[in-house]
């Protein structure tokens, strides 16, 4: 089965074929970001206008490569309500225009099911999900079968990045300027910036990261990072590892409590490489019979092939008409 991916919940246009939910036949995501960059971070009007240019080019192209397609799926949410609106519109218009099943899909199981279309994971998973608006830790046992085990009480992971690499005048989006910049931090041996670790040792699977981004601040303010450029390399670095660190240290806990088969990564954040690394050391050092699942870079972004895929795992078509978007959807709604 052929299923249509459309995905415009934040500043991405994509849509994507995707066959039997594992086989990528075309995968197209226009995006707005440097529009943002300039701003310094995303204003949702000028992301919805730019919604609107790119939504027919990007179907086209992605349909030029297979034009039979048997259902469409998009993302009601959660994201930005004008972004998501054209992709939910512009979907239901296509399947009453083509005749087809339509299935709507929660953005954020539509990342976990970028882990499908590498190689599939053994149930039950620990699955953590790190975005730039979502913190989430779930026990997933089955397709569509998910236990909430935490998230964030305040910032999401990939907010503490973007907001963080504003401070340090790193630039938009701010996890890649972050991770980036780390990468050119001296190695002097002694650690001149040292960050918390918040909620590291508390025995629950919830994270905060707002005060990471009060603690850069207030270090800084001691501190120039103008005078001093190497400085926003040194913070970087240390706000790669103090983030990583608790995310690694949580989802490995969760996996412990939980015995399960595998760990899968999913959401922007897990293109850093550095969590990417850390938690594939974590899993050998800490002797975890897992199965280790961490979806290829363009894979974690918001792209569509993960939101057809989850469709097909979840193949529960509805009316065209009852599908509204939805920007307050969380993770306890999951499909
Ligand atoms: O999943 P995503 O593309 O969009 C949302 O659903 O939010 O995630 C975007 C987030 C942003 O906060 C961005 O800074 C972060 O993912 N991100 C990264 C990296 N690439 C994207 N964070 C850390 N390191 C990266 N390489
Ligand atoms: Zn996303």
């Amino acid at each position: 089965m052929k299923i249509l991916g459309i995905e415009t919940s934040c500043d991405e246009t994509a849509a994507a074929v995707v066959e039997d939910g594992t086989k990528i036949i075309s995968n197209m995501v226009a995006s707005s970001q440097s529009l943002h960059a300039k701003y310094g971070g995303i204003i949702p009007e000028n992301a919805a206008r730019e919604q609107v240019k790119s939504i027919i080019p990007v179907i086209k192209e992605a349909l030029q490569i297979s034009e039979n397609i048997d259902a469409l799926a998009v993302t009601i949410g959660p994201g930005l309500i004008g972004s998501l609106l054209v992709g939910v519109e512009t979907a239901k218009a296509l399947a009453f225009a083509w005749n087809k099943p339509i299935i709507s899909v929660n953005h954020l199981i539509g990342h976990v099911y970028a882990n499908w279309l590498a190689s599939p994971p053994s149930f039950p998973c620990i699955v953590l999900i790190v975005s730039g608006g979502h913190t989430e830790l779930v026990l997933m046992k089955g397709h569509g079968k998910f236990v909430w085990l935490g998230g964030t009480r305040d910032d999401a992971a990939g907010e503490c990045f973007d907001k963080c690499a504003r401070i340090l005048g790193l630039g938009y989006p701010g996890g890649p300027a972050i991770e980036t910049a780390a990468s050119n931090a001296p190695m002097t041996g002694s650690d001149p910036v040292q960050l918390p670790r918040p909620m590291l040792n508390q025995n629950n699977f919830d994270f905060s990261f707002s005060g990471l981004k009060t603690a850069v601040a207030n270090a800084l303010n001691e501190d120039s990072p103008h005078l001093r450029p190497s400085l926003s390399s040194t913070f970087a670095y240390e706000l790669q590892e103090a983030i990583t660190d608790v995310l690694v240290t949580k989802t490995l806990a969760a996996a412990r409590r939980y015995q399960v088969k595998s760990i899968l990564l999913a959401g922007g954040v897990a293109a850093n490489r550095r969590l990417r690394e850390k938690l594939a050391l974590m899993v050998v050092s800490c002797k975890l019979n897992v199965e280790l699942h961490i979806p290829p870079v363009q894979l974690c972004t918001d792209n569509a092939a993960c939101i057809a895929s989850a469709a097909y795992f979840n193949y529960q078509p509805i009316l065209w008409s009852k599908i509204t978007a939805d920007p307050g959807l969380d993770f306890s709604r999951a499909r």
